[in-house]
């Protein structure tokens, strides 16, 4: 930090009056010392996985007012970003996605909600940025491996039929593309996949790599000249703001190509705050992404409610608009991809830090942060300890910015003793001391402003989302598809291991002409550690004494096996450990009732008389310590004793990966 005017002023009178009246410290921004990198944006993720799932199940206006605080310019986070996830069938932290081919004969582009999602971002503004990125394959992608590098080209075409897919059936184009999301790269394939890319007309498609960490990626780019050609940015995750000399070294754009994952009250707030700042001044990235866009996935599943806002009742239609989506404006409605950086940012001098940009009229947005410590700590890495006071600041316009007679402020000031913060609102422009070219403002601690030439910032704003209300106790779907054209999925079915999909049967309008189907067949290339059963969870976490009841038909003769259960405890990336009370039939005849998925303590066992290609309803009871089940409203076994656990969702799922399929799903709560 140099030393400069305020400073020693500031020296000068505390030694000779006794008093600090300290007059604040000075900070230029001048575009004639040079400018610095060219700005990219701020996005939301959307997956990694299946983070969007129950927006998607919002009635309107809820589901369009919440997209709009998302992506509408100029009235909520104005994001310039949306990452999505490529579906790969597995597991990926909050459920699985579907993937665009879950057979190698298999083509549908018109699965899960990112396309949905992609398309009501772009409707709002034209000029968001796409990426795509995988996080897992089919399992026909890595012939049986769990790897996908062992065909890169199969890989590369199966990615690249996502992209042209985009394109074809939604006329989406997708601007970047990763490799395999936080898992090893492998340099063959990157290029591989750049040639298939160009190949296909799809030379504006950029990659990103690796989505990981800043090494061995940048290394390896520095010392090969193809994998430089083939590579357009660096995407490091959680890169703490900083970044490393071997990253710089490359020449390539930086970004934090995933970032926050904080629980989004205003300690997360603050840190994106914080972040959003400092990934340019300490690590010279110029995009920064969002994990997740939206927390629109069950709260009790990993990583509860970190996303940009909340909304995960589509049952009561409620949302919340957290902090983070203001933090965001702060910066989006100020500036657009395009913008150039200053090379006069930095950190202040009692800490806190600013970034400013411009545009090539003249045009100059600047965001201060002065976030503590303690309200800014993000999930990972570790925060080393800083300090920050309160403090008097004065900017110097210089270069171009000398004529600017006016600015607009924004305000956002986090109060962690009242909890009455402001957030994003607009105060009075700066304008009389702008003819001596310059402003000075007093920053307390915890505050983001915004000076900007921009005139038409808005906060946004709808009436009130109707009040929070738990799961419906009693709840029904039969899957007729007629009711639900845009998705693949049935409403808040949470898919945890295997991929639940509406099925119309062509053949036989019989009564289960529409169900929904498990579809994954094969083990795909996992993420994480999938169950070895398949899975999807619905419901109220809280549950504790419920009836459950389904139809249910085995399509696999030899190892067919279905399943129903309550008090299902897990999801995410323990899937394998989820434990609950499960009743289970099998197409050679039998039935068991287990106290967990991978079927390890079982409760009951006995003869069905159930096969393969028959349907049969299944009826699950739970009261206190104490279960019971009917097949076909016969008694099959009662009074199972049980303890643990004591309350979880409601799930259905198989024994393997096999088809199978459930119809006219039933749940009554009985507490
Ligand atoms: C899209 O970008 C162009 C060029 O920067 C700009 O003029 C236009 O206002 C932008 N549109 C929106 C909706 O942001
Ligand atoms: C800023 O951009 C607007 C258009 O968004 C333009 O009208 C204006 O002249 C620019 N320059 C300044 C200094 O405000
Ligand atoms: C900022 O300056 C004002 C006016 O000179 C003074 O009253 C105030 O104490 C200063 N604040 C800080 C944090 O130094
Ligand atoms: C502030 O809000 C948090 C979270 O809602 C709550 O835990 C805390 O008690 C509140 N503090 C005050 C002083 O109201
Ligand atoms: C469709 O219905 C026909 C006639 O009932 C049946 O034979 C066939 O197995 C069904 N197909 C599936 C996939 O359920």
């Amino acid at each position: 930090v140099r030393m400069n005017a305020g400073t020693q002023c500031c020296m000068f009178l505390s030694i000779f009056l006794f008093i600090s009246i300290c007059l604040g410290e000075d900070y230029d921004l001048d575009d004639k010392t040079g400018l610095g990198r060219s700005f990219d944006g701020i996005g939301g993720l959307s997956g990694g996985g299946a983070t969007s799932r129950l927006l998607v199940n919002y009635a309107e206006p809820y589901r369009s007012q919440i997209l709009d605080y998302l992506f509408k310019p100029k009235f909520g986070a104005s994001l310039q970003i949306l990452k999505v996830e490529i579906g790969g069938d597995a597991q990926t932290t909050d459920g699985t996605e579907p993937s665009h081919m879950h057979y190698e004969d298999d083509e549908n582009y018109f699965r899960g909600y990112e396309w949905w999602l992609m398309k009501e971002a772009k409707k709002r503004n034209p000029n968001i940025t796409l990426i795509g990125l995988p996080w897992a394959f089919p399992g026909w992608v890595g012939n049986g491996e769990n790897w996908p590098y062992s065909f890169p080209d199969i890989t590369a075409s199966y990615v690249v039929s996502w992209i042209l897919g985009a394109k074809q059936y939604h006329n989406l184009d997708i601007d970047y593309v990763g490799i395999w999301n936080e898992r090893s790269f492998n340099s063959k394939y990157i290029k591989l996949l750049r040639y298939t890319l160009d190949k296909s007309g799809l030379e504006r498609v950029k990659i990103i790599a690796s989505d990981n960490l800043w090494e061995p990626i940048s290394s390896v780019v520095t010392a090969d000249k193809e994998l430089q050609d083939a590579v357009e940015i660096l995407g490091v995750h959680y890169p703490g703001t900083n970044t490393l000399p071997e990253a710089l070294k490359t020449g390539k754009k930086l970004w934090s190509s995933e970032d926050y994952s904080t629980f989004n009250d205003n300690v997360g707030g603050g840190c994106w705050a914080r972040i959003l700042n400092q990934n340019y001044v300490n690590g010279k990235m110029t995009a920064t992404i969002c994990w997740n866009l939206v927390s629109s996935y069950y709260g009790d599943l990993p990583f509860g409610r970190d996303g940009l806002m909340t909304a995960k009742e589509p049952w009561s239609g409620n949302y919340v608009v957290e902090s983070p989506i203001w933090i965001t404006a702060h910066t989006t409605q100020f500036t657009e991809p395009g913008w150039t950086y200053l090379q006069t940012v930095g950190h202040f001098t009692h800490g806190g830090s600013y970034v400013a940009l411009t545009d090539e009229r003249g045009n100059l947005t600047i965001i201060t942060e002065t976030m503590t410590h303690d309200h800014s700590v993000c999930i990972r890495p570790p925060l080393p300890s800083y300090d920050v006071t309160a403090q008097n600041v004065t900017f110097h316009l210089k270069g171009t910015f000398a004529s600017i007679s006016e600015l607009q402020v924004w305000h956002s000031k986090f109060d962690f003793k009242t909890n009455k913060s402001v957030l994003f609102q607009n105060i009075k422009p700066i304008k009389d001391t702008l003819k001596q070219r310059s402003f000075s403002i007093e920053l307390d601690v915890d505050e983001v402003y915004t000076f900007t030439t921009v005139r038409n910032g808005q906060r946004g704003s709808y009436p009130d989302p109707p009040p929070s209300a738990p799961f419906p106790k009693s709840y029904k779907d039969d899957f007729d598809v007629s009711g639900h054209p845009y998705f693949s999925e049935a409403p808040n079915f949470a898919d945890q291991t295997g991929v639940f999909e509406y099925f119309t049967n062509q053949t036989d309008p019989g009564p289960h002409v529409s169900t929904l189907r498990q579809v994954v067949t094969q083990r795909p290339v996992t993420w994480v550690a999938d169950a070895d059963q398949t899975i999807s969870v619905i419901g109220d976490y809280q549950w504790q004494d419920l009836m459950v009841s389904c139809d249910i038909y085995m399509e696999s003769v030899h190892t067919g096996g279905v399943f129903i259960a309550v008090r299902v405890n897990k999801g995410g990336g323990v899937v394998r450990s989820t434990r609950g009370v499960f009743l289970w039939v099998y197409a050679d005849g039998t039935y068991k009732v287990t106290n967990d998925l991978n079927g390890m303590t079982v409760l009951a066992e006995g003869l069905s008389g159930t096969r393969a290609r028959v349907w049969y309803t299944l009826t699950l009871t739970v009261k206190g310590n104490y279960a019971s089940a009917d097949l076909n409203g016969y008694p099959l076994w009662k009074n199972a004793v049980l303890w643990e656990p004591r309350h979880g969702w409601a799930a259905i799922g198989t024994s393997s990966f096999e088809l199978a399929q459930f119809d006219n799903f039933a749940i009554e709560a009985l507490t």
